[in-house]
């Protein structure tokens, strides 16, 4: 006899604070754990890793699907940002989601919203904050809300976004925060190009070259690793993405813990990462040493 497949469940889609608090409230009945996916939907197999990761450390997953305002700039793409709702939420439904939160702006910014959190140190460490000075606060702002909203056991958030990573965890350190954050690998296509939202805006030309960004950072780590001198290293890297077409935001070595700049001394963990534009597409990749 055929064994049938259990139907999957579509999760549950809230809008509101007292629907969200409600629904919380009836997971935790009996102690169960909860985790957050913090996104902003258009969700790819980056997204769903994350998702398996949470599937397989709590009994319910709340994935949160904002398009965050504050974390954008003026110049940058909030209006044009991918937005595919009806169908990410048909994706969570085979992943075993119990929860979709996603709030309007008016939701999480109400008229007359007026506090922002604002992180220093791992924020501050001149990569991600130098070309978008704007946005940890952003991130800050908005993670923090989601943390305290859903009270989750852990979150969950990609190394593709290393520097976010690590604002995150030491923001809810800094906030005594319950929820424990939890790092998830990068997930690449197969010639290398970490998964984006973003990708999408990529010409097929530009689409062409961005493995290049990877096989820079592979290289570099590859030499670092053999004991070519740091610098030279990373020169070089930067200097083939110029040659290769990209505008390099920046590519560059640092203390894996700290992000900041590495002293001439040995033995810090290192951590390569970069940022470049292809066109008008922005990329960020990073890799450990
Ligand atoms: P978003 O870009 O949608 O990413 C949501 C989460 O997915 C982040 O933690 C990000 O690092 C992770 N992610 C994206 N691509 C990945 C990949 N290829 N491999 C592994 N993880 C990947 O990051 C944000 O949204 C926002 O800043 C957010 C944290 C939701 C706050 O608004």
């Amino acid at each position: 006899m055929k064994t049938r497949k259990p139907a999957k469940r579509r999760p549950r889609v809230v809008h509101t604070l007292p629907a969200l608090r409600q629904a919380i409230a009836n997971f935790r009945t009996g102690g169960s754990t909860l985790a957050l996916v913090p996104t902003m939907g258009a969700l790819h197999e980056g997204h769903f890793s994350l998702v398996r990761r949470a599937t397989s450390r709590a009994n319910f997953v709340v994935v949160s699907i904002f398009v965050n305002p504050t974390q954008f700039a003026p110049h940058e793409d909030l209006t044009t940002y991918p937005r595919t709702f009806a169908a990410d939420v048909t994706a969570l439904a085979e992943r075993d989601v119990a929860l979709v939160w996603a709030p309007s702006i008016r939701t999480m910014y109400p008229d007359g919203f007026a506090t922002r959190v604002v992180p220093d140190g791992l924020a501050k460490v001149g990569l991600e904050d130098a070309s978008r000075p704007h946005f940890f606060a952003g991130v800050a702002t908005v993670v923090a809300k989601l943390l305290i909203q859903c009270e989750p056991n852990i979150a969950l958030f990609g190394e593709k976004d290393y520097q976010q990573l690590k604002v995150v965890t030491q923001l809810a350190r800094d906030l005594d925060l319950k929820t424990r954050i939890v790092g998830v690998p990068i997930v690449r296509e197969r010639d290398g190009v970490a998964l984006s939202s973003r990708n999408r805006y990529l010409t097929a030309a530009e689409r062409q070259k961005a493995p290049m960004l990877y096989r820079a950072l592979k290289d570099a780590a590859a030499k670092i690793g053999a004991g070519a001198p740091i610098a030279k290293a990373v020169e070089q890297g930067r200097n083939v993405l110029a040659q290769g077409g990209f505008q390099v935001d920046y590519f560059d070595a640092r203390n894996a813990d700290t992000l900041e700049p590495l002293k001439a001394s040995v033995g810090e963990p290192v951590r390569l990462l970069a940022a470049a534009r292809l066109g008008t597409t922005r990329l960020i990749d990073n890799i450990a040493v």
